[in-house]
């Protein structure tokens, strides 16, 4: 694992950036597949991306993309779901193909069908060229809550009490929260060819450490990226506090 230290959260951004723009480059024409999460710990990374695309020309023309989740019950237009969220503060101020962006369908019929074709789907893009990735609280990564298997595939997930209260602040109360989504699960998560995770502010600070110096367990989910064998993970001095 690389650590990476950042002052502040727009340098940690600014890192990350970097990391998405080698990859773009590298990937050329033939097209980066990106794995994009949602919540607020890539929201500074995605706007130095728009900055980047608006004033240096960083394009995404031939890129694809994929969600790392979406809540159950949500149409992909509803205002909270993740399908909008990314739009909103990510690709719709690039020029990746709109019908490039995939997520799980909230609304899917058969939910459990969802998870098996939306995680073939990744396969048949090619696999993921990076992951950008937040971290839980409790260290969950995408929706892999503590005791998730670490061979989970994308599948059906409840989550935690702790985790709809952390997600209420995006709604009007957490009644209105989902509890059930679909995620990617930590096998599929692990076959992206390159992960950054990105984590600030003290919050994080304790599942930073679980996931960095603790044991791999399933206690901390995050705690399966040690066997990965290229992931960064971009933090803050506050997020890097319980680190030895
Ligand atoms: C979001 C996701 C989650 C978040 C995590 C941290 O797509 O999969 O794992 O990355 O809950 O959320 P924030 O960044 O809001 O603290």
């Amino acid at each position: 694992m690389e650590i990476i230290i950042a002052k502040d959260a727009e340098q940690a951004a600014a890192v990350v950036a970097d990391r998405f723009e080698e990859v773009l480059h590298a990937r050329g024409e033939d097209g980066a597949v990106l794995g994009l999460a949602t919540g607020s710990s890539p929201v500074l990374t995605y706007r130095e991306l728009i900055s980047r695309h608006r004033e240096q020309g960083l394009s995404f023309a031939h890129a694809r993309a994929f969600l790392l989740d979406e809540y159950i019950g949500l149409s992909a237009d509803h205002e909270q779901s993740y399908h909008r969220f990314i739009r909103d503060t990510f690709t719709g101020h690039v020029d990746i193909p709109d019908e490039l962006v995939l997520s799980p369908d909230g609304e899917a019929p058969d939910p459990r069908a969802e998870a098996v074709r939306y995680d073939a789907s990744i396969g048949e893009a090619g696999g993921v060229d990076i992951q950008i990735l937040g971290i839980g609280a409790n260290g969950h990564i995408g929706f892999n809550e503590p005791t998730s298997s670490f061979g989970s595939r994308t599948r059906v997930k409840t989550l935690t009490e702790q985790t709809v209260r952390d997600n209420a602040r995006f709604f009007s109360s957490s009644d209105e929260v989902p509890i059930h989504v679909l995620t990617q699960g930590l096998e599929t998560i692990r076959e992206a060819r390159r992960i950054v995770l990105i984590a600030t502010g003290e919050g994080k600070a304790r599942a930073v450490r679980d996931m960095v110096e603790g044991p791999v367990s399933a206690a901390c989910p995050a705690s399966i990226l040690q066997m990965h064998p290229a992931v960064t993970v971009v933090v803050d001095e506050s997020a890097a506090r319980d680190l030895t």
